[in-house]
């Protein structure tokens, strides 16, 4: 597949923003949040924060090391069998919250609940990117917000042919989707950009 433009018209009203912490502040109180690709819960504590969602689902295989260990004085947890239970006792306070350990490609099998605002943060590959998005229609409330970061390329090719990364991914889906468009997109330092879709 050559590379891919969002048209046009599928990006003309959206809005853009300084960083994902200003995106999540317009987002309304209460509703139902789902994150896919966790780590140690750092982003889904600050929507949690700001939005007081119903509902918080978070979805990890939770067995990673801290990648977020250089912006602390020291590794919040050593080894990847103490990854889980780090998240599980940050969280154990805080209502609402549903901690699944397991991919999100589990999770969707046994869910039944649909979501306001659903985030993905873990493979980019292509294949992968399209399959989140398939996986998140089914469970996505009228109106949903379904939110990707890493919205950037890696310019080396995959075994198949398709560029890796998100951009390739998200572009061909809208492409092919013309009732889907981006609703918002955010910057940071950067550039791995958050972008956030809806449907019509
Ligand atoms: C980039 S980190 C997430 C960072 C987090 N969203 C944040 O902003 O702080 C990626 C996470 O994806 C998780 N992960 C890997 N495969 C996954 C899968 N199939 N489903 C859900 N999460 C997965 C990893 O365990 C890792 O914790």
């Amino acid at each position: 597949m050559p590379q891919i433009m969002i048209p046009q018209n599928q990006i003309k009203n959206a809005k853009m923003f300084s960083s994902r912490y200003d995106f999540i502040k317009t987002l309304p109180k209460g509703i139902k949040f789902l994150e896919a690709g966790v780590l140690a819960g750092d982003f889904s504590l600050y929507v949690i924060n700001e939005v007081a969602p119903k509902i918080s689902t978070l979805i990890d295989p939770f067995n990673d090391i801290d990648w977020h260990a250089p912006e602390y004085p020291a590794p919040r947890w050593d080894k990847r069998e103490q990854h889980f239970e780090f998240v599980k006792k940050r969280f154990l306070d805080i209502p609402n919250v549903n901690i699944f350990k397991g991919g999100y490609e589990e999770f969707v099998k046994i869910n039944s609940e649909k979501y306001d605002f659903l985030y993905m943060d873990y493979d980019t590959t292509h294949e992968s990117i399209m399959s989140q998005i398939k996986m998140s229609e089914d469970i996505m409330e009228d109106n949903a917000i379904l939110g990707f970061n890493d919205y950037n390329i890696y310019f080396n090719e995959t075994k198949t042919g398709e560029k890796m990364g998100v951009v390739p991914a998200i572009n061909e889906f809208l492409y092919k989707n013309p009732n889907w468009y981006v609703y918002a997109f955010a910057l940071n330092d950067n550039l791995t950009s958050d972008i956030y879709l809806k449907r019509s």
